[in-house]
């Protein structure tokens, strides 16, 4: 059997996430929802810490399960994934090995998560220069890309699924005319992963990232990044540590030695509660179907935008489906009071800047999306959005 037919069913996915019992769960974008299989797995890092005392090979285990866990997901090797803090830690081992002697542009795009963009814009004291492609309106083109891609860039950044708005970004098509100037590709698939279909193979990016706190339904504290198999490194990893080394475990303060796989991005001590999280947040996620899960945020995607919009609602997010991710966002005035408005109802969203942000995940059903509807036209009385 394919795994589309054994696929859990989005009830039976969403019976895992207790907060459903009295609350619309609308933040994935911001922190997936907790499930019984989360618990189970922190309580169990909590015993063994307990009875073993420092039971270090069994944690390392659990690193390597979630390793394993997301190599699956993005149809990669094990071998190709290093386990990392955070994006930002990610994003930097991308940019250090980086040389700009020859190539000198990094280009990134103004929807880009700023974390990332800031680490690009740091390349500058390496003699790196950064440039931006803009957005109109909140959607961002293949032609865009295309028109701004300079023969002397050296790597072109484009999130699978922007955090401002939900924005899914034609990875593929930018991929292919970076590869023909010759630049590497970055994909953030940090607001996508988990209910986008991330297939490397497919999105034939250099290096891809992702933590599991979002839509892998993790904790914070450990973020994936992929590196293409043989990737010419011009430079070694300078931030690094014991866990980057071909013997971890050999102790020799004198010997530098990079291990042969992509962990030579590794630096130090993983943050292991995480990788019980994320190990646990991911074996949910591999019981669905990725394009499963896409159509099913679409389809709820569908249904907010049409209410929203029937009702006068301004959206920052894209109309299109094809460019929607797992998000619909509502343009506010005060972002963060609509947002305080609809928690006090038992509807959770995630207020960035000028919009909240209503985000779906294989877990939300219908009613979710009819709470939130209710919730901000009911606001909409007595406060203008
Ligand atoms: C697209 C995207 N990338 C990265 C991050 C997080 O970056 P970091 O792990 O460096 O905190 C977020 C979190 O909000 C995000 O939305």
């Amino acid at each position: 059997m394919d795994l589309a037919s054994q696929a859990l069913t989005p009830d039976a996915f969403r019976s895992h996430f207790p907060i459903f019992e009295d609350k619309a769960h609308l933040c994935s974008c911001s922190e997936g929802a907790l499930s019984d299989r989360v618990i189970v797995a922190m309580s169990e890092f909590m015993t063994s810490w307990r009875v073993h005392g420092a039971p270090w090979h069994e944690w390392m285990d659990y690193v390597d399960i979630a390793r394993g866990r997301f190599a699956e997901l993005i149809h990669a090797d094990p071998g190709d994934i290093a386990v990392v803090s955070c994006a930002s830690e990610a994003a930097y081992h991308v940019a250090s090995t980086l040389s700009y002697e020859k190539r000198s542009r990094i280009l990134t795009n103004d929807l880009e998560f700023p974390s990332v963009a800031h680490v690009w814009l740091a390349q500058g004291q390496r003699g790196a220069a950064v440039d931006f492609v803009g957005h109109k309106d909140g959607v961002i083109t293949a032609e865009d890309y295309v028109a701004a891609l300079h023969d002397d860039d050296a790597l072109v950044s484009v999130p699978l699924v922007s955090y401002a708005n939900g924005l899914r970004l034609p990875v593929r098509e930018i991929a292919d005319a970076a590869h023909a100037k010759g630049a590497r590709v970055f994909v953030d698939a940090y607001q996508g992963a988990g209910v986008v279909p991330a297939d490397v193979r497919e999105l034939d990016c250099d290096y891809l990232v992702s933590g599991t706190l979002k839509y892998l339904l993790g904790a914070p504290g450990i973020c994936f990044l992929y590196v293409r198999p043989g990737l010419e490194l011009p430079l070694d990893p300078p931030l690094t540590g014991w866990f980057a080394r071909k013997e971890p475990f050999a102790f020799n303060p004198r010997l530098l030695d990079y291990a042969d796989d992509a962990r030579r991005f590794q630096t130090g001590t993983p943050a292991i509660p995480a990788a019980f999280a994320g190990a646990a947040g991911l074996s949910l996620i591999l019981e669905t179907d990725p394009a499963r899960n896409l159509e099913h945020v679409l389809a709820l995607g569908d249904y907010l935008q049409e209410e929203f919009l029937r009702a006068g609602v301004a959206l920052f997010s894209p109309r299109e489906r094809s460019r929607r991710g797992p998000q619909v966002s509502v343009l506010a005035q005060d972002a963060e009071g609509l947002g305080a408005y609809l928690a006090e109802r038992g509807v959770l969203v995630s207020p960035r800047g000028q919009a909240i942000r209503i985000s779906l995940h294989y877990y939300n059903n219908l009613d979710d999306a009819r709470r939130v509807v209710e919730g901000v036209l009911e606001y909409r009385k007595g406060h203008a959005l």
